[in-house]
């Protein structure tokens, strides 16, 4: 499949997903606890200074609109015009002039080199075809001492415990919600999950190795505070569907 392709597949999906993306858990704020989390969290691997931010595949503004809320500021960059819909309407919402969104490709930004203290994404890595030209265009757009921050999830579950867990999960949620938690909906076709190799990697170790090999110097961070307050907001069937666990990738352009 060609570049093009993939990426207007992509962009088809989110143009439709935007419609319920912050409804569903692990996606958008559910509780008060888990904002607090998230905040604390971002406070600590960015730091108090306010810095210039590009969050790239920023979706529906979640970690840009927390970042303007920290004083920073930010601008957010995403394939899908729907999901920036949703991203602006927040921002306007709240009040917020120190964040802008607008379209772009995070592989390939377009932004001035050197330009931002900190290159952040989060949930954007397992869909990129090319993860390793993004880190290295990343790179470029930071300053000399700039922070690369990756969120990112164990998305492909390859333990039997996990995959029994989410089949649970599947079952309680067709019981209760009288929906079919098992249809395909909502996901790419098998010919463009072919084409993104994140998809299947544990995301950690791969991860980390690949943001080292672009030169950055790297430090992995579990993500179990903020996990752990985003499950305590969940029902058990979301629970069950959702064993994922979460790392920050850190690498700094020296
Ligand atoms: C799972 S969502 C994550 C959104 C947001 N970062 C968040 O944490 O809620 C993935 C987002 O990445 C965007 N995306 C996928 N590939 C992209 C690319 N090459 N460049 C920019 N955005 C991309 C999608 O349009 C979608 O909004």
């Amino acid at each position: 499949m060609n570049d093009k392709t993939i990426k207007k597949n992509i962009t088809r999906l989110w143009n439709q997903a935007y419609i319920n993306y912050d409804d569903c858990y692990a996606h958008g704020l559910k509780s008060e606890g888990e904002k607090k989390e998230w905040l604390r969290f971002l406070r600590k691997v960015i730091g108090k200074q306010p810095c210039s931010i590009l969050d790239v595949g920023a979706g529906t503004g979640f970690v840009s609109l927390l970042l303007a809320e920290l004083g920073h500021t930010c601008k957010g960059i995403d394939l899908s015009e729907n999901m920036l819909s949703k991203a602006k309407e927040k921002a306007e919402k709240a009040g917020f002039h120190n964040v802008t969104f607008a379209i772009g490709d995070a592989e390939d930004t377009k932004e001035p080199a050197k330009q931002y203290d900190v290159v952040i994404n989060r949930h954007l890595v397992w869909t990129l075809p090319h993860p390793e030209k993004a880190i290295k265009e990343w790179k470029r757009v930071l300053k000399p001492g700039g922070r690369l921050v990756i969120m990112e999830g164990n998305w492909h579950y390859n333990r039997l415990s996990d995959r029994i867990q989410v089949f649970l999960g599947k079952c309680l949620i067709t019981l209760v919600e009288h929906r079919n938690a098992f249809s395909n909906d909502g996901d790419y076709d098998k010919d463009t999950k072919e084409e993104l190799p994140m998809m299947k990697s544990r995301n950690a170790r791969r991860l980390g190795q690949m943001v080292q090999n672009a030169g950055l110097k790297v430090t992995v961070i579990p993500m179990t505070e903020v996990d752990r307050a985003e499950k305590q907001a969940m029902p058990l069937r979301y629970r069950l569907l959702n064993p994922h666990k979460r790392i920050t990738v850190i690498g700094v352009k020296e």
